[in-house]
């Protein structure tokens, strides 16, 4: 489909806040000629603590803004609602195809470490539907899976405060929670965890693998686009919108740690869901 104007349109791609820019960064970095319409659902975050069913709701209609841009697929840059809501993403965005990071995120853990002992680091959604557990199991059924809840994580990651004194502390106590599992690796099962990554690794001990979903992710999208001959020709490099539900100011901040570049609030345009 060279030359194909459709190949123009974004790649869609949200989270409940600012956490999801870190997929969205190794998308860019594997794919810099794609356009890219982020939605950060910074009003209704966190996602984590949620019900299912508000869960599902947010998810459907943060995807339905979405659409509303013309996007060519969908990538649900947050665990917790790739957990919850993936299979009706996928029905209520068909044809649009829908890439969740739960999946590339077992992926990368089990080709870390084949056979291993892998600690998620999650959300309180994430964790009680175990879907770490049963995508790894999946791929490598000598794996063997604790998942750990760490919701005050997300707080620590919206609010910048990603090393330091207080961040260690959480992190220890966390990881304490999950005592006697000895990991091989750890799995950042939550788009929002890469940016405390250096505390999580100082934490940790040394031999632990740290795992994200991100790099693999922008893989099963270069596949995903491939496999539709969607992938933009054009050799100018691709633009980004970034939206938000609330809190401009706040988005551009943090969302410049996470991007690794500076924002500023007319950056970032607020919408409705
Ligand atoms: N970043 C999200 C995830 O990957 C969720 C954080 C939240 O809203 O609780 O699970």
């Amino acid at each position: 489909m060279t030359g194909d104007p459709y190949n123009n349109q974004p790649i869609g791609v949200f989270d409940s806040g600012v956490g999801g820019l870190t997929v969205l960064k190794a998308i860019r970095d594997a794919l810099p000629n794609e356009n890219l319409v982020y939605l950060g659902d910074t009003a209704r975050l966190p996602y984590g603590t949620k019900s299912p069913a508000s869960i599902e709701r947010y998810a459907t209609q943060a995807a339905a803004k979405l659409q509303e841009q013309g996007i060519k697929l969908l990538v649900v840059a947050c665990n917790t609602a790739s957990a919850v809501a993936l299979d009706a993403l996928r029905e209520t965005m068909a044809p649009i195809p829908v890439v969740g990071v739960v999946e590339p995120g077992a992926t990368a853990a089990v080709a870390a470490h084949a056979g291993g002992r892998h600690l998620v680091l999650a959300t309180e959604a994430t964790v009680r539907l175990g879907a770490y557990s049963k995508a790894i199991a999946e791929r490598d059924p000598d794996a063997e899976v604790r998942e750990q809840a760490c919701e005050m994580l997300v707080a620590l990651a919206e609010e910048g405060w990603s090393g330091g004194n207080i961040a260690r502390a959480i992190v220890r106590r966390y990881l304490e929670e999950a005592n006697g599992h000895d990991p091989d690796t750890i799995i950042l099962g939550c788009t929002h965890f890469p940016l405390l990554k250096d505390t999580i690794q100082a934490v940790a001990d040394d031999h632990v693998i740290l795992v994200d979903s991100a790099s693999t992710t922008a893989d099963v999208v270069r596949a995903a686009l491939a496999a539709q001959g969607t992938s933009r020709d054009s050799g100018s490099p691709g633009s980004l919108r970034l939206l938000a539900t609330d809190g401009a100011t706040r988005f551009a901040r943090v969302g410049g740690q996470f991007l690794g570049r500076s924002l500023s609030y007319s950056d970032v345009e607020l919408v409705d869901l």
